[in-house]
């Protein structure tokens, strides 16, 4: 491997920090939402905001070299008019400073789904002056951290908390209405391109990416009309984002279909202009699965998402465009209706790389299962065979000239897993309800495989 190559694993503020109201954080949209309905949330999670020293030992003493955190808006911008929390400020330096003293370094997300209530309260991302405060926001973090950090992300997962919040409804604000969510989508895309303006503008030192959810799209058979709803499948779910923020371009096809049925005129060339001139330097691709898909038969527009753990897939229908298929023979699931693909990483690396020829990092991967984490160690070895067959797969495309340079595990320790509370697991470390860290047997493999450079990943082939 690479000396400089990134083995790291991921939090996000909301789903460790806790501490909800300390230190005078403002309210995020999901305290608000989730204490508003009553549902399992946050307010504690893993307790990383009085637990981050022993959390970054852990994760350098499991020999990793990268940890992905997220900084939380509300905890470092107190209103609108952009009042900087020294508190906040305070805090994160601190984690940078203890990552860096363990010879981690710091891979900063500033914006991952914990929006402050105040830019809520007027709108959230329909309202184009979240842009600015975005921008803003950008320019505080950049000057508070410039000097420790050199990894920057603008945005985790534009397309996964904009269809949920404004077309699913089962994130805050819990709308269902496409119109919103193209005009969300595009102002969380301009939102970034401004990150980076301010980025560029200031001249700090490092590098600057968008994390996406990535979802490489298959299709039932080589038929044209499969060929169309493939098409349409990956516009919606990839093409919006890694287009716009690799090229500076909005897929032109998807803004034609989308102009026939829905008022575009909140795209201002203005914006195009800065979208065009503020292109990312790298990918972050957050890896779950792929979608497989099939022409579009009939039926209204459905999306359905399993947030229990108890039956049912994640299923998109998107009327006159495509439809989402399950249950092909030998498809293997988790419980959350998700299916364990990991030759859909190679092949889609094949195809990002090819396309928009940009460093990539793996920025999320892992997999959710409910566990019993008040044994002495979890013994995962579900997560080191996934984990084992996810690398295999990167390694196969960085055999085959995919420039990979780096590779997190989701998650470095348990967290709360949005709407999925604490029973969908994810960490390389058990936390358990009161607390206590204890490594899971993935962590010790984690470990290994790193101090092996790698040798210890099984290599696998896929058809
Ligand atoms: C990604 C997010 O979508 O997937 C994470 O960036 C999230 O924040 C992870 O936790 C797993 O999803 P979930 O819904 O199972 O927690």
């Amino acid at each position: 491997m690479e000396k400089d190559f990134l083995w790291g694993s991921a939090t996000a503020s909301y789903q460790c920090e806790g501490a909800w109201n300390e230190d005078d954080k403002a309210l995020s949209n999901w305290d608000v939402y989730l204490h508003e309905n009553k549902l399992e949330n946050g307010d504690v999670a893993s307790d990383h905001y009085h637990r981050y020293k022993e959390d970054i030992k852990q994760l350098a003493e499991g020999g990793q070299n990268a940890y992905r955190f997220s900084l939380s808006w509300p905890r470092i911008l107190k209103d609108r008019e952009g009042t900087v929390n020294e508190k906040g400020i305070a805090f994160y330096r601190d984690l940078i400073k203890t990552c860096l003293e363990h010879g981690v370094r710091p891979f900063v997300t500033i914006f991952h789904w914990d929006l402050p209530e105040y830019w809520q309260e007027v709108g959230g991302w329909l309202n184009a002056d979240v842009c600015y405060g975005f921008e803003r926001y950008c320019e505080v973090c950049f000057q508070a951290f410039g000097d420790l950090v050199e990894d920057w992300v603008t945005i985790n997962e534009p397309k996964y908390f904009t269809s949920s919040g404004y077309l699913i409804g089962n994130y805050p604000p819990g709308h269902q209405n496409p119109e919103e969510f193209i005009k969300a989508a595009y102002n969380v895309m301009y939102a970034s391109a401004l990150g980076v303006r301010a980025f560029r503008k200031g001249g700090y030192k490092g590098q600057i990416g968008i994390v996406h959810s990535f979802a490489p799209v298959n299709g039932i058979d080589d038929t044209l009309k499969t060929k169309i709803a493939m098409r349409y499948a990956d516009n919606y779910a990839n093409n919006w984002v890694l287009d716009t923020a690799a090229k500076g371009e909005i897929p032109f096809d998807l803004l034609c279909v989308l102009s026939q049925k829905y008022d575009l005129s909140f795209i201002k060339e203005e914006h195009l202009k800065i979208i065009k001139e503020n292109t990312v330097d790298f990918l972050g691709l957050n890896y779950y699965s792929h979608i497989l898909v099939k022409p579009y038969t009939e039926g209204e527009t459905s999306l359905t998402v399993n947030n229990t753990g108890k039956g049912g897939k994640n299923t998109v229908i998107i009327k006159g465009w495509f439809e989402q298929i399950f249950d092909l023979p030998g498809a293997v699931y988790n419980e959350w209706g998700t299916q364990i693909y990991p030759k859909g990483l190679e092949k889609g690396l094949l195809e990002a790389y090819e396309k928009y020829h940009l460093p990539i990092y793996i920025t999320e991967n892992g997999i959710g299962v409910r566990e019993d984490v008040s044994v002495e160690q979890v013994e995962d070895d579900y997560r080191i065979s996934f984990m084992n067959d996810h690398i295999a797969a990167i390694f196969n495309a960085m055999d085959k000239g995919v420039e990979v340079k780096g590779y997190f595990a989701w998650a470095s320790f348990d967290l709360y897993s949005w709407k999925n509370g604490m029973a969908k697991r994810y960490g390389l470390v058990a936390v358990d309800d009161d607390l206590t860290r204890r490594p899971k047997k993935s962590y010790g493999w984690y470990k290994k495989m790193i101090e092996s450079d790698g040798k210890l990943i099984e290599r696998k082939t896929w058809d």
